[in-house]
Order: C-alpha cells, then structure tokens, then sequence
C-alpha cells in the first residue's frame, strides 16, 4: 500500500510501538491460567519467548519503534506468597537494558490479566488482602527495576471485572455482581496506592491503566430500548472511568433505578491516559439473554469482520479519543490490532487507524503514542493459538518467526509518518 508525501504531523517524540504481555507469549507454570484453559498443557510456553527474548526484541529494533509496552509475569517473579524469584526479576531488567540499550521507550504493565495461583485461591480480587498483595509485589517492582518511566498498573480493570466477576468466563470464575463491585474497589484502590508509589521511587513517572474503550450502538436505531442500552453500555464502559479517575466516585447506573456511588481513592492518579481500542459493538434488548442484552457485531460500513468476528470500525478510535480527551491528559493509544490470517487485512486496518490518530493529532487532541497489538502471533485468552495478531507469524510446531508484510509495512508506517 502506497503512502503518499504528507505534510509531517506526528511530532518527533510521539511514540511508535508495539505492545505484548508476558503470559500470553511465554505462559507461566505458576499463575492460575495456566491451569484454567486445558489447551495451554499442550503448549505451556506458548511461544517460549522468555527464552527467545533476545531475538525477539531484535524484531523491534527491525520494526524501528521507539517504545515497547510489555508486561511482568507477577507469577514468575513472586510463584509463592513469601518467594521472590530473583532470576525473573533479573530477566525483565535484562529486557528493559536491552530495550535501552537500542533506545526503545520501555512501559511495564504491572497486571495484564494473569495472577499467581496462591492470589488467586487465597487473596482474589474481592477480599481486602489482595489490596497488600498487589501493593508488596509493585513495591517490590518499582524499587528493584530501574530504567522504566511508564507503568501501566492494570491493563483493563473492567475486562478483569466482568470476565471473572460477572460473566465467569476467567478466573476466578465467579458470576456475582456484589462481589465484584468489592473487587471494583479493590483494584481501583490498588491503582491509587500503586501511583503513590511509583512516582515515590520514579519522581518523573508516568502512569496509567491500560483501558478497553469500545463504540456502542443500538441494534436497531429506532428501537428505544436497543437505545437506551447503548447509553447504559457506553456509560459504564467508557464514561464512568473517566468520571472515577475525575471525582474519586465510581457511579453504578442502571436504567429505570437509582445510581449506587461507590468512593474509589484515584481523583486524579492519572499521568496520562492508556487507550486499548479495537471494535464497535451493536447492542440489543433481549428478555431471553444475560442481564437482557445481546451483543453483536456488523460489518455496517463494509470494512469488514476480523478473524474474531469483530466490526472493524478505524472512525470508534476518534470518538473513543475525544471523549478520553474530557480528563484533559495526554493520551497513549496503549492497544491497537487485529487478528488476521490475512496480512494485507492487517496492513489496511493498521493504515486506516493510524489515519485516524493522524486526523486526531491535525485537530489539536493530545495524543502521544500508538502501540500496535501485537508483536507476534500469541496466545489469545478465550481462543486460544489461532487468533493471529502478529507482525511475526508464529509456527507454534517449530516456534518460528517470520515476518508478515504488515511488520514491513510498520516500519515503512512509522518512517513515512514521522520521518525518523
Ligand atoms: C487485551 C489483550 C488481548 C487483546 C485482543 C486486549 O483487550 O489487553 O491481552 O490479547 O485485547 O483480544
């Protein structure tokens, strides 16, 4: 795909990169996914990448990005209560010494989804010691790693949330909606301590959740009832949020009762403001469906499904980012991809969102990165191998990597575009 000669936008520290998190690429014996999906006992290293690390981060420095988002694997470097694995700490600052070394922007995830199996059984997200548990382990991180200047703290708080408190679908694998408003609590209190603490040992941290912003809309436009769930969907997935990290008050609405308010300790912990976007979704009323709502995706403007059967929808990522503009911060598209066994479909979806960031930049909205999802072909949590995110294409038999044209196109995007 050509690229014509544009007038330079991006400015020269915008940050172009990538990002992964550690389970989905090399697994973890200790972490209590590993044990939830049988497909993962056939394959536990996934795509052994905490022992190809090396040459995999050569792939960036071919890539040409200046940041890279990755995550730790809490599991390895704490695998029991009162056990730090001094080995995996020295492995991801060897990563991050690396990434320096080739004058890539590191942010460390904290928590993408994945736990020690001794948190989970023990100290899951709605009882009050996970507060300490997650607190000890960041300390541990943050006073120990040196190098990192962003930090994510949570990677999707409310996928944490709904899979494993409202759906059951992750761990822990529970259905129960005052629980989770517990662990709601529990995870956002985390969030503020661990902000705390960052800047406490990194005074020019910059810090943030990595958060899922979808698009909502009716099923049906003239459908009052499609409609007034999409309020209500669009609401708690993307406005209250932004609302919490505003006031300290995370507000529960619900249509036709009255709004619970909940005091989350997080009004303004906030640096900037981590954006994982990938899709709209439509929504439907339904007595006969979960909580009344039926979810679906159509390919309405003809841009097509993805491999998960998502919309691909590039015109979501410019309402997604003007309404994250409302908390006035800076903001990092931390998550952008799509799963694809088709490459040029990889290339227009990437080429098409980075269009959109570049419209968004032209109008005057802070935006200071894009990273791609992903690096290369992972494990996907509810799909397993065959998902196909990647630069690189996986060979899951031989663990080979090869590059798919979308990772030339990357390179050749991040050159055209900004002229380094
Ligand atoms: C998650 C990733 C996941 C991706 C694609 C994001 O919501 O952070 O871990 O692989 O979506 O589903």
């Amino acid at each position: 795909m050509k690229e014509q000669k544009k007038k330079k936008i991006f400015p020269d520290d915008f940050q172009w990169g990538v990002a992964t998190s550690a389970f989905q690429l090399e697994g973890s014996p200790y972490a209590d996914w590993a044990t939830w999906d049988p497909c993962l006992s056939k394959i536990p290293l996934v795509t052994d990448h905490y022992n190809l690390f090396r040459e995999d981060l050569k792939l960036l420095k071919e890539l040409g990005v200046n940041a890279y988002r990755f995550s730790l694997e809490w599991s390895r470097i704490q695998p029991r209560d009162y056990i730090w694995d001094e080995e995996a700490i020295e492995h991801y600052q060897e990563v991050i010494d690396i990434l320096r070394s080739y004058h890539i922007e590191p942010m460390v995830t904290l928590h993408h989804f994945t736990h020690p199996r001794w948190f989970m059984e023990r100290h899951p997200w709605h009882r009050t010691a996970s507060i300490e548990k997650f607190l000890r382990y960041t300390e541990m991180m943050v006073s120990t790693l040196k190098g990192v200047k962003y930090w994510i703290t949570f990677n999707e708080p409310y996928v944490i949330l709904l899979g494993g408190y409202l759906e059951g679908v992750t761990p822990p694998g529970l259905r129960d909606v005052n629980r989770s408003l517990v662990a709601l609590k529990n995870i956002f209190t985390c969030h503020g301590k661990a902000y705390d603490i960052i800047h406490q040992y990194v005074p020019d941290a910059q810090v943030s959740v990595a958060h899922n912003m979808s698009v909502f809309a009716p099923w049906k436009k003239w459908n009052p009832f499609d409609r007034v769930l999409k309020k209500t969907a669009n609401y708690f997935y993307n406005h209250s949020i932004i609302n919490a990290f505003k006031t300290g008050i995370f507000i529960v609405k619900f249509p036709f009762s009255r709004p619970v308010e909940i005091d989350v300790p997080i009004k303004d912990k906030l640096d900037f403001f981590g954006i994982n976007y990938y899709t709209r979704i439509h929504l439907r009323f339904n007595p006969f469906k979960k909580m009344g709502v039926e979810l679906r995706h159509m390919d309405i403007d003809g841009h097509g499904l993805t491999n998960l059967g998502w919309e691909i929808h590039p015109r979501g990522l410019e309402k997604v980012l003007r309404y994250a503009s409302r908390l006035n911060l800076p903001l990092i598209i931390t998550e952008n991809g799509i799963a694809s066994h088709d490459t040029e479909e990889k290339v227009k979806y990437m080429k098409k969102h980075v269009d959109v960031v570049e419209k968004c930049l032209r109008d005057g909205l802070d935006v200071k990165g894009y990273y791609y999802w992903t690096l290369i072909d992972n494990y996907e949590w509810l799909q397993g191998l065959d998902a196909r995110f990647g630069l690189y294409r996986v060979d899951f038999a031989t663990l080979e990597r090869t590059p798919t044209y979308a990772a030339t196109y990357y390179a050749y995007l991040i050159q055209s575009r900004s002229g380094m």
